[in-house]
Order: C-alpha cells, then sequence, then structure tokens
C-alpha cells in the first residue's frame, strides 16, 4: 500500500516534469528574448554568432547561441566570452533574467559602465567580466544583493574607484577576484563577513592602507593574493588564523613588521611570494612547518636571518629567492640532503660569509644557483651532484679564493658562469685545463666575440683565464653542448646589466 502510494507520487511529479518541458511558460520567454534582443540591437558590433538572436525566432530562445535554458525555458547561462562585443551595457535589461545563474562576457570590447542594475541579477552564481579595457567606472554597490554568488570575476578592465563595502553582502562568495583595475582607496573591513571564501585576489590595483584583522575570519581561505597594491603597514596577527592557506601573494607593496611569524601558520602552505616590501628581522621559522612549501621569494625586503632549521624539513622545495636582503646567516644545514628537489637558489645580494657549504653543491636537482654579492670566501668546493643538472651558476662579487674551481668541469649542463669580482689565482690550472681538453678531445678553434667592455669587474687572474685560449675553448664545448649561443659567461654590472662577452 505504501510502496503504491510512492510510485503514484513518482509518477505525477515525472508528468509534470515532461509538462513543463513541453510547453514552456510563454509569459517567461518574451520579456528574456526582448531583452536580449535589444541590447544585441544597442551594439555597434559583434562577431557573427548571435545570428540566431531574433525575435523572430523568439519560440527558440533556448537553442540561440550562448545561451542555456532550464527545464522551465528560462535563460539560465549567458556565455558571451570572445564574441568581439562592442558597445555597452546600458540596455541590458538586468531585471529580465531572475534565473540568470552564470554570466560571463570576457576578452570583448565593452566600453562604458557595469550597470546599476546588475544588482537585479539575484539568482547569479558566477560573474566573470574579464579583459574589457574599455569598461570603466566603479564597481556598482548594488552588486552587494548578488546573494547567491559564488565566484565574482573582474580582471583587466577600466574600472577605478573603491572596492564598496557591500562586497561583504556576498556571503555565498568563495572565490572573489578583482584584478588589474585601478582601484584606489582601502580593503573594506566588511570583507571579513565573506566566511565562504576560498579565493581572495585583489593584485594590480592601486588599494591603500593596511590589511584588515577581518581577513582572519576567512578561515576557509586557500589563496591570498594582494600583490602589487600600496598596502603598508604591519601584517594583522589575524593572518595566523588562516590555517587552510596554501598561497600567499603579498609582492610590490610597503608591508612591513620586525619578524613576521603570522606569516606561517599553516602547514598546507605551498606559495609564498612576499618579494619587495618592508620586512625585516628574522624570515619565520614557521613558514615550512607543514613541509609543503614548494616555492618562496622574499628578495628585496630587509630580512637580516634566516633559522638554520627553517628549510630543514622541506622537502618539497623548489624555488627560494632571497635576493637584496641584508641576509647573515648560518646556511651550514639550510637546504641540505632534505633539499632533493631544490631547482632554483637565489641568495644574491646578502652578507652570507664564511666557507661556502659544501651542502649547497649536494642538490641533485639544482638548475640555477646565484650566490653572488655576498662575503662567501675560501675555496669552492668541489661538487658531487652538478652533473646532470647545473646550468646557472653565479659567484661573482664574493671573496672567493683558491685556484679556479676545475671541478666545475663535471657540470655538464653550465652554460652560464659568473665567477668576478673573486680572487682566483694560480697558473697551474691553465695546464689542468688544457689536459681536460685533450682528455675530451675538443678541438681548439674558439674566439671570444666581444671586446672587453670595461664594466666588467674582474680581476686580472680571472681576466686572463677568460682569455686563454685553453678557458675559451672550455667555455665553446659547453655552448655546443647546451646549442645557445649568446650566453657565455656573464657579469653583472651593478646588479642589473648584463654584459655578455
Ligand atoms: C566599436 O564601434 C565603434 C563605432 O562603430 C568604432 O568606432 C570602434 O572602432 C569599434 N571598436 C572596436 C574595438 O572594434
Ligand atoms: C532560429 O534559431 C535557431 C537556433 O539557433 C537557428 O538554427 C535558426 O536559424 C534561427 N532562425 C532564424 C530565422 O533566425
Ligand atoms: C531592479 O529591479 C527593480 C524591480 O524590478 C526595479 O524597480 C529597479 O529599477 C531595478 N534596478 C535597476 C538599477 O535597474
Ligand atoms: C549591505 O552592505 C551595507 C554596507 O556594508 C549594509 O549597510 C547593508 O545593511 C547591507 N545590506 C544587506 C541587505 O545586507
Ligand atoms: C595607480 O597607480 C599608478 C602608478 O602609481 C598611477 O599611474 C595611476 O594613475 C594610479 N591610478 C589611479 C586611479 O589612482
Ligand atoms: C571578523 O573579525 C573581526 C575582527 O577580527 C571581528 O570583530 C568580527 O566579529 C568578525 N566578523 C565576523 C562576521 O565573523
Ligand atoms: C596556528 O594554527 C593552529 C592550528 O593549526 C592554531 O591552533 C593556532 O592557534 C594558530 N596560531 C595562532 C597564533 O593563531
Ligand atoms: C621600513 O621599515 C623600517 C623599520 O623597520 C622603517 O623605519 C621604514 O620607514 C620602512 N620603510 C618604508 C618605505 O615603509
Ligand atoms: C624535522 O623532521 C624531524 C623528523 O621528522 C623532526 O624530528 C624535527 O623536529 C623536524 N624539524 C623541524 C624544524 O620541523
Ligand atoms: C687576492 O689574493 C692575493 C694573493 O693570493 C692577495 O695578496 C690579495 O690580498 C687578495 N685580494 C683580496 C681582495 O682578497
Amino acid at each position: 500500500m505504501k510502496l503504491h502510494h510512492i510510485d503514484l507520487f513518482l509518477f505525477s511529479c515525472t508528468a509534470c516534469l515532461l509538462l513543463c518541458a513541453a510547453a514552456p511558460i510563454r509569459a517567461g520567454i518574451r520579456p528574456e528574448a526582448e531583452a536580449l534582443v535589444n541590447w544585441k540591437d544597442s551594439l555597434a558590433g559583434a562577431d557573427g554568432s548571435l545570428g540566431s538572436w531574433s525575435l523572430a525566432n523568439s519560440t527558440s530562445l533556448c537553442s540561440w547561441t550562448h545561451i542555456s535554458c532550464n527545464s522551465a525555458g528560462h535563460v539560465t547561462r549567458l556565455d558571451l566570452s570572445d564574441i568581439s562585443l562592442n558597445g555597452t551595457l546600458d540596455r541590458f535589461d538586468c531585471s529580465a533574467f531572475p534565473h540568470l545563474e552564470k554570466l560571463t562576457m570576457s576578452r570583448n570590447g565593452l566600453s562604458g559602465t557595469i550597470p546599476e542594475g546588475i544588482g537585479n541579477l539575484t539568482s547569479l552564481v558566477r560573474l566573470d567580466i574579464n579583459n574589457n579595457m574599455y569598461l570603466t567606472g566603479a564597481i556598482p554597490r548594488s552588486i552587494g544583493q548578488l546573494k547567491h554568488l559564488v565566484e565574482l570575476r573582474l580582471e583587466d578592465l577600466g574600472l577605478d574607484g573603491t572596492l564598496p563595502e557591500e562586497i561583504g553582502n556576498m556571503t555565498s562568495l568563495e572565490v572573489l577576484t578583482v584584478t588589474s583595475l585601478a582601484l584606489t582607496g582601502p580593503i573594506p573591513l566588511t570583507i571579513g563577513m565573506l566566511l565562504k571564501l576560498r579565493e581572495l585576489s585583489l593584485d594590480n590595483n592601486n588599494l591603500t592602507g593596511s590589511i584588515p584583522l577581518e581577513i582572519g575570519n576567512m578561515t576557509k581561505l586557500q589563496e591570498l593574493s594582494l600583490r602589487h597594491n600600496y598596502l603598508e603597514g604591519q601584517l594583522p596577527g589575524t593572518l595566523s588564523h588562516l590555517i587552510k592557506l596554501q598561497g600567499m601573494y603579498l609582492s610590490e607593496n610597503q608591508l612591513g613588521g620586525h619578524n613576521v611569524p603570522e606569516l606561517g601558520n599553516s602547514s598546507l602552505l605551498r606559495t609564498v611570494d612576499i618579494h619587495m616590501n618592508n620586512f625585516s628581522g628574522m624570515f619565520p621559522s614557521s613558514i615550512c612547518v607543514g613541509g609543503a612549501l614548494n616555492y618562496v621569494t622574499a628578495a628585496y625586503n630587509a630580512f637580516t636571518g634566516i633559522h638554520r632549521q627553517t628549510f630543514r624539513n622541506c622537502t618539497n622545495l623548489q624555488y627560494v629567492v632571497f635576493t637584496a636582503n641584508n641576509i647573515v646567516a648560518d646556511l651550514r644545514d639550510c637546504f641540505g640532503e632534505h633539499s632533493r628537489q631544490l631547482e632554483f637558489l637565489d641568495l644574491s645580494n646578502n652578507a652570507l660569509d664564511g666557507s661556502l657549504p659544501k651542502c649547497f653543491w649536494d642538490m641533485p636537482s639544482l638548475e640555477f644557483m646565484d650566490l653572488s654579492g655576498n662575503s662567501f670566501a675560501g675555496v669552492v668546493p668541489f661538487s658531487r651532484t652538478c652533473e646532470h643538472t647545473l646550468s646557472y651558476l653565479h659567484l661573482a662579487n664574493n671573496h672567493f679564493t683558491g685556484t679556479f674551481p676545475l671541478a666545475l668541469k663535471k657540470c655538464k649542463k653550465l652554460f652560464t658562469l659568473d665567477l668576478g669580482g673573486n680572487n682566483f689565482s694560480g697558473q697551474r690550472r691553465i695546464s689542468t685545463m688544457i689536459s681536460y681538453q685533450q682528455a675530451i678531445g675538443q678541438s681548439f678553434q674558439t674566439t671570444i666575440q666581444n671586446q672587453d667592455r670595461g664594466a666588467v669587474r674582474l680581476n686580472d687572474q680571472v681576466k686572463e683565464f677568460i682569455w686563454s685560449q685553453s678557458i675559451s675553448a672550455f667555455w665553446t664545448y659547453h655552448l655546443q653542448e647546451s646549442k645557445s649561443t649568446n650566453m657565455n659567461i656573464i657579469h653583472h654590472k651593478n646588479n642589473q646589466q648584463e654584459t655578455h662577452i
């Protein structure tokens, strides 16, 4: 008896659905078709793909191009990306689409402003308006009415004004990407109401003020990206509440703070980019607490140290850049046996001294190493692992002494070597080099193209090497192997310009 009831119920429900699909509610279709055609007529141009958009054809609205409907025949998706739209949104009647869930208009030539009416698209779940350079004006405050919006992407537009505080009313938001506009003013505190946010990106604006405390409310945040703004002041301590964070991108601001433990309280942290700020003190030792860290750049700050243990258990580390800080550190254990994945290491222009730890040479995946502009002294140790990967080695402007590091001849992939500004010495290496040449049977048919340009700071002995036939033959060998024609030995001048010899 009970079963029978359920059967009946299912049957009537299916019948209803079939009915609805077969005879869509006409009254619901007309305003949508009309609104689309009105807007289309207002456009100065589009590619040919809007041909089906015509009132004569309004009964088949749901098969018009770029449109998806629900079973009741209402427009739920409008995908208008990449169709060369030229015109404004002024006559886009937002109130005509109460069922619209997804609207994308990326990569077109829209101009004018985003209409205040956008707040009437109350079913909207996803809004993408990227790459419309001529779209100007402010983000309308009515956008806060989009209570169901899960994903908002406004990128590469001509918009300016501030980020409206109504943004905090969109409490369903999980992804908020408002990048490469010219927004000014502060990040509104209401942003802390977006408790579901997973991804927040406000890169490439002119935002000012500090990062609000309220950011710590977004405990689901996985990616925080505020690059290239004018944000200043200390990081809020609440940043350490973001224990789901995987990517933190704060580069190119004026953020500061002495010792910043709140940077590293997520064991899931994979990427940290804080270059070009004003951070100082010890680099936070908790940054790799979960061992997930893969990419870190803190270049151009004022850090003075890295704790010996910081990268010790960092088995996933691939990319490390600390150039241009004031780091004095004992890195004996820093990048050692655990750094099997490390490919890129740039510690140039710091205050590192002492002898070069052997472990720097025992990283089997290392392709790029720049330790120039420090105070390393002593001899360059012999590498056990450079043979198959090391391609770029910059040791210039240190106090290295001893014989020219002939051990480098084992590094078969090397095609950039910068040893200028050191104090290598000795004659013996030339003959060793020659015997090496003979051993590998290379011909001596080489020349070095350009003249010494004067700007290159080489001491006499190294210069002698470079101009000696044997050394140029040596480099030609590597050139041939790497098929590179313009990268031989590069010397830095003022950290920026490179002189190719
Ligand atoms: C858009 O249309 C206007 C008016 O027809 C025209 O001047 C302009 O060049 C067009 N813009 C683009 C990007 O095609
Ligand atoms: C009506 O729309 C359909 C589906 O897009 C299209 O195939 C047909 O050519 C259109 N008819 C007219 C008269 O535009
Ligand atoms: C939004 O819709 C309401 C009701 O349909 C209407 O009164 C209002 O003018 C619309 N707002 C805008 C800005 O279009
Ligand atoms: C939307 O945000 C504004 C400013 O933050 C606030 O005053 C208003 O009450 C909010 N409206 C709703 C419906 O939540
Ligand atoms: C944003 O900053 C850039 C660079 O400082 C400046 O050229 C531009 O005029 C600023 N835009 C606004 C809207 O303030
Ligand atoms: C957000 O954070 C602030 C300061 O940390 C707090 O006072 C406020 O209650 C939080 N708001 C919500 C909605 O959680
Ligand atoms: C860091 O995260 C842990 C959870 O992983 C949490 O218990 C702790 O309170 C956080 N520390 C701070 C300073 O917020
Ligand atoms: C950088 O931080 C120091 C203190 O650590 C401060 O004196 C200086 O003014 C800051 N510079 C900028 C540009 O914010
Ligand atoms: C590194 O790992 C070892 C063994 O897993 C552990 O004992 C040690 O505390 C870890 N060190 C750091 C700095 O995380
Ligand atoms: C370079 O080495 C020579 C001889 O080994 C020594 O006399 C000289 O002081 C050294 N120069 C520097 C700058 O270390």
